[in-house]
């Protein structure tokens, strides 16, 4: 899947932290969500151009680290204002921000975002390791100079407040660009409980109508889905006006506009198997488990005897029990519950059964990691920790 979130996450060495000790802690806005543009000048905030979200400076949420600017060169009249500064943690292993005022026991997602800009003018790419309060999150594996590459995770947060920290494991210098908290209903998400996390891999829009992603307030959660155009031009774009009439769960909650586009194959009795992801191992999880999420939804009204039907595999397993058929505006999820294992990469397919009339049609995908969140501080009064 040719993607730009497919950039991210990676490996490393494991690393046994000192802690930075919990001082200030900032706190949501009135939408509940938390923007921070890490290293913006101390104080100041800014509305976003394209989401009209408010970013504020970092100095209400971590004590550790300085401010740095990134290298001229990489700033460009196009560049997002979040990426042009970053904050830099040179001096200690791990360093900490606090997201507070959150509802314990309740589902966020937390985004980081990392754009190196040779801010520090050494021109080396570092590698390091991000925690979610005292469970590891992902390696953040910086791969270029001038693209911003992010992580997103799911978890349930059990306090009132949530940590994340960059964990230098001697590969680099950890700095961060931008860091985002979004509360979710409790509902989204169900593989996600008090022990389990999910980690973003890749979510797309599939057969979009523009070239940019759609993230709040389109999705009011600010998922980012990202578009999956047409990189070998096989595929036709199927696309309406109309918003979707129904949804099938109340699981994930995918934005109608994500699902009035999606593409069929351009040769109508070829099949859908250009979905495909590619394991990502890292030094705490080397054999990833994963949880697929496809999402359809028939967007034609279909005539007389048509009829649209295909099977869907993953690596040649049928993935649902049985026959699909999207249904007309009715957007539709299809996942698993207990994660795939123990391939390197997965293939899905979509294999027009023989009676069907019309080839297969995919409106969007997400692919996640699961990550453990099991454990819990000793003491989170003096911020003393188990690590993995
Ligand atoms: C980081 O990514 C680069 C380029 O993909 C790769 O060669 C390297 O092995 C990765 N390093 C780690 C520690 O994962
Ligand atoms: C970064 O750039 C801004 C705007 O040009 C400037 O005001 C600020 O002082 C710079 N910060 C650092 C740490 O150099
Ligand atoms: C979370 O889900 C996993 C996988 O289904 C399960 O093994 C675990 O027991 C669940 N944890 C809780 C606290 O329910
Ligand atoms: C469509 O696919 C079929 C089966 O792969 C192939 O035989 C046929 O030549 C293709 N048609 C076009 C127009 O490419
Ligand atoms: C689709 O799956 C069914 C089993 O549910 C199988 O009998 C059928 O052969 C499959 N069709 C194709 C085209 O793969």
């Amino acid at each position: 899947m040719a993607s730009p979130s497919w950039l991210f996450l990676i490996l490393a060495a494991t690393t046994v932290g000192s802690v930075m000790r919990v001082r200030g802690q900032g706190t949501p806005d009135s939408t509940g969500f938390i923007s921070i543009d890490c290293g913006l000048p101390e104080k100041s905030s800014y509305v976003d151009t394209i989401t009209k979200l408010t970013y504020v400076s970092d100095d209400g949420f971590t004590d550790a680290g300085a401010n740095r600017n990134i290298s001229a060169e990489y700033v460009k009249p196009s560049s997002t204002k979040r990426y042009l500064n970053v904050r830099s943690f040179p001096d200690v292993v791990r360093s900490c921000y606090t997201l507070g005022s959150l509802t314990p026991g309740s589902k966020y997602l937390i985004r980081a975002t990392f754009l190196y800009g040779n801010y520090d003018g050494l021109g080396r790419l570092p590698v390091f390791d991000l925690h979610i309060g005292v469970n590891f999150w992902t390696t953040v594996n910086v791969t270029t100079l001038h693209q911003a590459e992010l992580t997103e995770v799911i978890t349930i947060v059990q306090d009132d407040f949530v940590q994340v920290c960059l964990v230098n494991t001697g590969s680099g210098t950890p700095f961060i660009s931008g860091l985002d908290l979004r509360p979710l209903k409790s509902t989204l998400y169900p593989q996600v409980n008090a022990t389990q996390g999910l980690v973003l891999l890749t979510r797309n829009n599939i057969g979009p109508s523009e070239e940019a992603a759609i993230k709040y307030p389109d999705d009011p959660y600010d998922r980012a889905w990202i578009p999956w155009s047409n990189p070998t031009r096989d595929f036709s774009q199927v696309s309406t006006e109309k918003k979707m009439k129904s949804v099938a769960s109340v699981y994930f909650e995918v934005p109608s506009i994500v699902m009035q586009t999606a593409f069929t194959p351009r040769n109508a009795s070829k099949n859908f198997d250009d979905i495909y992801w590619v394991a990502v191992p890292n030094h705490v999880y080397p054999a990833p488990e994963y949880i697929c999420i496809l999402y359809f939804a028939e967007l034609q009204i279909l005539s007389g005897n048509a009829v649209r039907r295909f099977n869907i595999t993953i690596n040649g397993k049928l993935w649902y029990p049985g026959p699909y058929t999207p249904l007309y505006l009715h957007a539709n999820p299809v996942y698993n519950e207990r994660p795939l294992y123990g391939s390197s990469q997965y293939d899905v397919a979509l294999t027009a059964t023989s009676d069907s009339t019309l080839p297969p049609i995919i409106n969007a995908v997400e692919v996640f990691s699961v990550i453990s969140t099991a454990n819990v501080a000793t003491d989170p009064q003096d911020g003393m920790y188990i690590q993995n």
